[in-house]
This record gives C-alpha cells, sequence and structure tokens, in this order.
C-alpha cells in the first residue's frame, strides 16, 4: 500500500496519515506494533509526507484525528479523544535503575538460553552472564551453531569460567526446533535472552515479501515460539534484543524497524499479563562485526562493550518492559528525531550563522546572485559534498567525477538519502530515483540545474547586485530596530505582537512535546541549584546568564530553562498558563526533591515568580525566588514607552549588526510571549523573594517610574549598582555577590 501510494501520492504533493489501532497502548496489538514500526521508516525515507497516528477505538479519538493532523507532529497517538506525542525520558535515575546505582540480576540457577548467541554481542553477553551474573549453563544458540566463527575460541574461554556450554545449531524462526531446544535444556530454562537477528536493508520500494519475511522470520516468528513454548517453564526472565531502527525510523531497514517495533509490543505484552519481560532498543555498539556496522549513528552514539554490558545489567533492575539503553551525542547537529526532543536539542548556532544555512530552499539562495555561467560549476561542487556525505566520505574530493553513481557504491538506500537531501536543498519535489536517473554527480547537477532554472534570475546583470549568499535575508528584524532607533519602541513592540498572531501555537495538551531540558551552565558542590529563566530575547552564544554562571562555576549547580520556540522553530505556547505548566514539569522532573533557587532578569523574573507560585501549590516550593530588576508589568503600563523600551534598546544599540544576530521568527516568538504575559498578575508565591533593583535609572528618555523597578510584597528589595542592562553586564560581579549573599541567608 505504502508503496503504490508512493508513486502516484508523492507525486502529487500529499500527506498521507497512517492510522494504527493501538500499536502502541500498554497491551498493544503486536502486529499493528510492527505495521507502526515499517510506518516510522517510511516516514524517514519520504520525509514531510507521512503522519503516523495510533489511536483506540474510541468515537473522541476517531473525532480527534483531523486536530492530531493539524498539530505539525509526525508521529502521536490518540488516546480517548486525548492526542498524546512520544518523547523518550530518561529513566530510573530515582529507583536506582539505569544512570542510577543499582544494577540487577538475571536468574542464572537455570540454564540460560542466548539465542544468536554466537554472534558478536551475543558471545559478548555470554562471556558478561558467565563473569558478571555467575552462570554456570548456557545454552548458544544460532543456525550455524557449531561452525559459527569464533566458536572453538568462546566455548574454551568460557569453559575456563567453569561454565558448561552447550552450542546448538538451530533455526529458532521453526517452532518445532525452538520446542526441542527448550525442553531439552538441562537444567531447565531459568532465562533467555533472544538476540539473533539478521538484516537485508533496503529502500521500502525495493522491499519484496521475501525480503520483509527473511528479516521478520528470526525476530517476529522466533520471539513469538519462545513466548509460547516458554511459557510454563516459570522463567525469570526473558530479554529480547531490539534496536532504535523502530523507534526512531531508519531509513532503508522497514523490516527491520517492524521486526524490533514487534519485540518491543512483546514485552508489553507479556507484561501486561505477569509474565517476565524485557525489551532492549539498543542503539549502535561500537563492537566490530555483527551489526554494528550497519547502523547509522546519527544522534546516537555507539556504545562500548563495557557500557552497553553496564546499561544490560542496570535495566534488568527496573519494572519497564521496554527501555531504550542509548547514548546520545550531545555534540550532534543534524536534525533531531521528535522522540529525541526532550533529551536532544540541535546544537544552537553561534552569532553570525542560522539554522537556516542549511534549510529549505538554500541552494536557490547561493545561486542566485552568481552569473549563470558559473552556476554549474558551483551545483557540481555542491552536489559533489553531498554524495560524500551519502556514501560516508571525509571529503568532496573523495568523490571523483569521472566515476558513475554506481561505481561509486552508492546503493538504494544512499540514493534515498541524497533525493532527501537534494530534494530539501534545492526546494524541488524529486523522485526517489533521481541519482539512479542520472549516470554521475556531473549529470545530476545539470539536471538540478534545468529544474532550478526558471526560479533563479536568468541574466548576468540581473545577478550582480544580490547580496552575498548566507541566511535568509530578514525583513522584520531591520524594521524592528529600525523603529526602535527612531524613538518607535511602542510601534516596533505592537507590530512583532501583532506578526505573532502568525505564529504556530502548541496547547496545554500537547505541552510535553515542546519540552526543553535543563541547560548546566555550571557545577558546583551547593546543594541548592539556581534555575534561570532568560527575558523574552532570543539567545545569542552563551545568552545572559554565561557571565553569571561563570560566577558561581565551583560553588553550585546554575542552569537556564529556555522558552520553547525563541530560537528557530517558532512554535510557542498557546498561553501563559501552558507555559508556566511546562516549565513547572520540567523543573519537576528533572530536580525532584532538591532545593532550587529560581530566578529571572528582567521580564525571566515574571516567569521564575509564576513558576513559583505554581510548585508551591504543588506542594514542593522552591528555597527561594530571585528577580533581577523586573518590573512590574500591569494593564496601566503594559504599552509604556519606558517598558518597551528595554526590549527596543538592545537593537538600537546593536545597529545592523542586530539584523544579522536575530531572525525575524525568533524575534516575532518575542512578541507572542510579550503577549501571551499579558493580563498575567503575580500571586504571592509561598517562598523567600528578592528584588536585585537597578540603582541607576535605565539609560534612555522618556518617563519612567521614579524608583526603578518594583514587585507587591512580600518581597525584599536589595538596591545594586548600575542600571538595568549593567546588572547583567558591566555589573555583573556585584550582581551575582548580593544574589550569593541573599541565597546563603535562606533556609
Ligand atoms: N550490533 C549492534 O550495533 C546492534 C544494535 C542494535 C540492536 N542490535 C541487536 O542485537 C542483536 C545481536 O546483534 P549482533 O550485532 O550480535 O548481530 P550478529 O553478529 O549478526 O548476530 C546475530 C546472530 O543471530 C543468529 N541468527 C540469525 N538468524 C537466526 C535464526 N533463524 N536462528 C538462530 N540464530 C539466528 C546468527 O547466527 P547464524 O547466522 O549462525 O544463524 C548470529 O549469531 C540483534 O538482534 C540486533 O538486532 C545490535
Amino acid at each position: 500500500m505504502l508503496g503504490s501510494w508512493s508513486a502516484s501520492g508523492l507525486a502529487e504533493g500529499r500527506r498521507l496519515v497512517v492510522v494504527t489501532r493501538d500499536a502502541t497502548s500498554p497491551d498493544p496489538d503486536l502486529a499493528a506494533a510492527a505495521v507502526w514500526g515499517l510506518v516510522r521508516v517510511a516516514q524517514a525515507e519520504y520525509p514531510g509526507h507521512i503522519v503516523l497516528a495510533d489511536a483506540d477505538d474510541s468515537p473522541e479519538s476517531a473525532a480527534a484525528l483531523r486536530a492530531a493532523r493539524a498539530s505539525g507532529e509526525p508521529v502521536l497517538a490518540i488516546r480517548a479523544g486525548t492526542i498524546l506525542v512520544p518523547r523518550l525520558t530518561e529513566t530510573g535515575r530515582e529507583e536506582g535503575g539505569p544512570g542510577g546505582e543499582a544494577v540487577g540480576t538475571l536468574d542464572t540457577r537455570g540454564t540460560v538460553l542466548v539465542t544468536g548467541g554466537t554472534g558478536a554481542l551475543g558471545s559478548v553477553l555470554a562471556r558478561h552472564l558467565a563473569t558478571h551474573h555467575s552462570a554456570r549453563h548456557l545454552l548458544l544458540a544460532s543456525r550455524r551453531g557449531e561452525a559459527a566463527d569464533g566458536v572453538d575460541a568462546l566455548r574454551a574461554e568460557l569453559a575456563d569460567l567453569g561454565v558448561s556450554v552447550r552450542v546448538a545449531a538451530c533455526d529458532i524462526s521453526d517452532r518445532a526446533a525452538v520446542r526441542a531446544l527448550v525442553t531439552a535444556a538441562d537444567p531447565p530454562l531459568s532465562a533467555i535472552v533472544h538476540a539473533a537477528g539478521v538484516l537485508d536493508d533496503g529502500v521500502l520500494d525495493a522491499l519484496t515479501p521475501q525480503r520483509m519475511a527473511k528479516v521478520l522470520r528470526p525476530k517476529v516468528d522466533a520471539a513469538w515460539h519462545l513466548h509460547e513454548l516458554a511459557r510454563d517453564l516459570g522463567l525469570s526472565s526473558f530479554v529480547l534484543f531490539s534496536s532504535a531502527a523502530g523507534l526512531l525510523g531508519n531509513a532503508g531497514q522497514a523490516n527491520y524497524a517492524a521486526a524490533n517495533a514487534f519485540l518491543d509490543a512483546l514485552a508489553r505484552h507479556r507484561a501486561a499479563r505477569g509474565l517476565p519481560a524485557l525489551s532492549l532498543v539498543w542503539g549502535p555498539w561500537l563492537h566490530a562485526g555483527g551489526m554494528a556496522g550497519a547502523v547509522r549513528h546519527g544522534p546516537l552514539a555507539p556504545v562500548t562493550d563495557e557500557q552497553g554490558l553496564s546499561l544490560f545489567d542496570a535495566a534488568l533492575a527496573s519494572p519497564e518492559p521496554v527501555l531504550a539503553p542509548l547514548l546520545l551525542d550531545r555534540a550532534w547537529n543534524g536534525p533531531v528525531p521528535e522522540l529525541l526532543r526532550g533529551l536532544l536539542r540541535r546544537a544552537r548556532p553561534t552569532a553570525g550563522t542560522t539554522s537556516q544555512e542549511e534549510g529549505p530552499g538554500t541552494w536557490r539562495r547561493r545561486l542566485a546572485p552568481l552569473p549563470p555561467g558559473e552556476r554549474l560549476a558551483a551545483l557540481v561542487e555542491a552536489v559533489r559534498a553531498e554524495v560524500a556525505t551519502v556514501l560516508g566520505h571525509a571529503g568532496a574530493d573523495e568523490v571523483r567525477l569521472d566515476r558513475s553513481f554506481a561505481e561509486l557504491g552508492l546503493d538504494s538506500l544512499a540514493g534515498v538519502m541524497l533525493r532527501n537531501r537534494l530534494s530539501t536543498l534545492t526546494g524541488l519535489r524529486l523522485p526517489a530515483t533521481v541519482a539512479f536517473d542520472h549516470p554521475g554527480t556531473e549529470q545530476l547537477a545539470g539536471h538540478l540545474l534545468d529544474l532550478l532554472g526558471e526560479a533563479l534570475p536568468q541574466r548576468e546583470h540581473e545577478a550582480l547586485p544580490q547580496p552575498e549568499p548566507g541566511p535568509v535575508k530578514s525583513l522584520i528584524a531591520p524594521l524592528y530596530r529600525r523603529m526602535s532607533q527612531a524613538g518607535q519602541e511602542v510601534e516596533a513592540m505592537r507590530m512583532l505582537v501583532v506578526a505573532s498572531m502568525a505564529l504556530p501555537t502548541f496547547p496545554s495538551e500537547l505541552r510535553q512535546a515542546h519540552a526543553l531540558p535543563p541547560e548546566r551552565l555550571a557545577t558546583g558542590p551547593g546543594g541548592t541549584a539556581l534555575i534561570c529563566f532568560p527575558d523574552f530575547y532570543p539567545r545569542v552564544a552563551t545568552g545572559i546568564y554565561g557571565r553569571l554562571a561563570d560566577l558561581f562555576a565551583g560553588e553550585r549547580d546554575v542552569y537556564e530553562i529556555p522558552y520553547p520556540g525563541l530560537s528557530g522553530g517558532g512554535v510557542v505556547p498557546e498561553d501563559w498558563h501552558t507555559l508556566i505548566d511546562l516549565h513547572t514539569e520540567t523543573i519537576q522532573r528533572h530536580f525532584g526533591e532538591r532545593p532550587v533557587v529560581l530566578a529571572g532578569y528582567s521580564v525571566g523574573g515574571c516567569t521564575a515568580q509564576a513558576v513559583a507560585t505554581r510548585l508551591t501549590e504543588a506542594g514542593t516550593p522552591p528555597a527561594g525566588i530571585a528577580m533581577i530588576d523586573t518590573y512590574h508589568v500591569t494593564g496601566e503600563n503594559e504599552a509604556e514607552q519606558w517598558l518597551l523600551g528595554m526590549p527596543a534598546h538592545r537593537a538600537a544599540q546593536l545597529g545592523e549588526l542586530f539584523d544579522e544576530l536575530f531572525d525575524d521568527t525568533s524575534l516575532v516568538a518575542m512578541g507572542a510571549y510579550t503577549r501571551i504575559l499579558r493580563g498575567w498578575q503575580p500571586r504571592p508565591a509561598g517562598a523567600p523573594t528578592l528584588l536585585l533593583r537597578a540603582q541607576d535609572p535605565l539609560p534612555y528618555l522618556g518617563e519612567h517610574p521614579p524608583g526603578g523597578s518594583a514587585w507587591p510584597p512580600p518581597v525584599d528589595i536589595v538596591e545594586v549598582p548600575g542600571h538595568h542592562f549593567q546588572l547583567i553586564t558591566d555589573r555583573i560581579g556585584t550582581t551575582t555577590s548580593a544574589l550569593r549573599t541573599w541565597i546563603s541567608t535562606l533556609p
């Protein structure tokens, strides 16, 4: 079905919504789960074209489908009409599970069956079970059995450790063979680790029923046989080796993804029936051989044997039936799969660069200013660099122009990945076969230039006055800056506020999908963590708290919690309550019972106050709230020039550099945050509250309140030297000292 749709639907630019039933519920439909895994890969192969919604069968959920489709989320679940979006979260620290101290054990009193036990990870695990879990009876099963590579050495090593090993040649997708294996075990089985599997990668269009079955059999059929035939043996552990290919969707692995999604669902199915179950959704292992080399890494860092095995031990301590022992590559700067967005953010662009450099249609903008005669050469080099990337080469010069794609080793998967990249960079809708319809780099570049032709200026003199290629030229940023420079601060903010109505928003029900993790800026032994909320300005480089954090380094932990949509993305909360609920839950999740002081500079103080009140209402009040020159915004002053002059001041000061630093969407998001704050009034937060007030008046003309910033009682006010902007820059030393002194007085 997906194949026939891709032929027609893609060409017409349509979107397909695939609805599965109960594929991801706690007691899932196992077949639907396999389809879910397969569609995850289809989504990776046709980015932006497929929505995957897993619904229950309530009429409310059917009615919510339209809203689900409009949410812009590519993968979601609908339960009793409520839309849920999946995000992986860290687990186990509290209970001492993965990431914590405790390790679990496998019951090795009987025989432990390891399927795929002669493979790369199976044999590593067999040794580990002997050395760390005191296994004395191991049954290692694979089709080749004794004939598999390295079996003699493995057997000898295990024998030295006092283990009695039986290596069985058994196709575990064969039910009768599994029955014989399971019943003949002596002593009887006490645990099973199912690590058998095969790969047969290929793009969806190329997957035949035979290629699907080849990969499904050793995972799906085998796991089901093991589940049924060992059901009455009283096993203590039933561990399945699964892969992130299903969860995250790896292009080119639809069969493998379906198989692994089935394993995850089987673990839930067993757990729902009170049977032992643990499916481990592995990312890549560094281990040479086996499937490791075939797993693409993306934002997942490969685990060493030692890391993988200690994650295995930790996972055994958890009651969760499905865990993803993944190492995240914090330096990853590519796209982050939706499911990882609560844990990993794309590395922040620094000043002067923008994430749009590689964004949709980038190449059109790069080619437009070039004289027409130079465009083909430029495009050849650009295509060459992309071919190098998908082939895993270090640089474009490793792609010889006199070689065809076939000679260069471009397979169907690499072809699809290349098509996806080229579609994004050119802004053109390209067929999956585009790389194979043209023999090599130069011919493909020529074809793309023909397609782009109409979108590019045709005559040289039209091309010349164009500015340097680079980020999309912004419109709103220079307008906001010029109005600020002209003293029209109120109108400038009004423009951002009005424009912000066009930004996509997320409702309260979907807030968790937009949660951003706290970013640690400094570490120190102090028990109380300082959690800072910025003002509504899009962050540049280290942000406003970089220097404050440096001064607290070695003393206490300092974190910053960013606002969703403010730096890139532009999807903002629907209203202030949604934002405050989101931040409150982020703090509860990441800090638990730990004492925290919430701080906020300028309007960030309002956020700190509102979150503190919500935490107090939830029974977990913060140790204190520190506002750094925060003004109390009311219906009377919200449109005053002196108030709106604060954000405008930065624009006026930076001049044209401002236009480079801030993109339109981020600035409009600032307008959105200013808008949703309107009408909010603080209530006593039930925690000690400090206002660090700037001694000097705001450094621009215009009437402003005498005495400076103010906040409704109860609040301790401490005056610090400098004006509003200096408190967090030139005078940060005295600001930090005052804050430090106050924190030391807290109970
Ligand atoms: N390595 C990684 O980076 C990685 C990442 C994520 C998940 N995983 C998962 O971890 C498991 C082990 O991976 P690996 O890297 O160790 O792969 P591997 O070296 O290829 O091992 C797979 C094992 O499965 C056996 N096998 C395949 N079909 C079988 C069948 N029908 N009956 C019995 N045995 C069969 C193979 O032996 P025969 O060919 O002799 O049958 C082999 O011993 C797999 O389930 C994989 O999905 C691995």
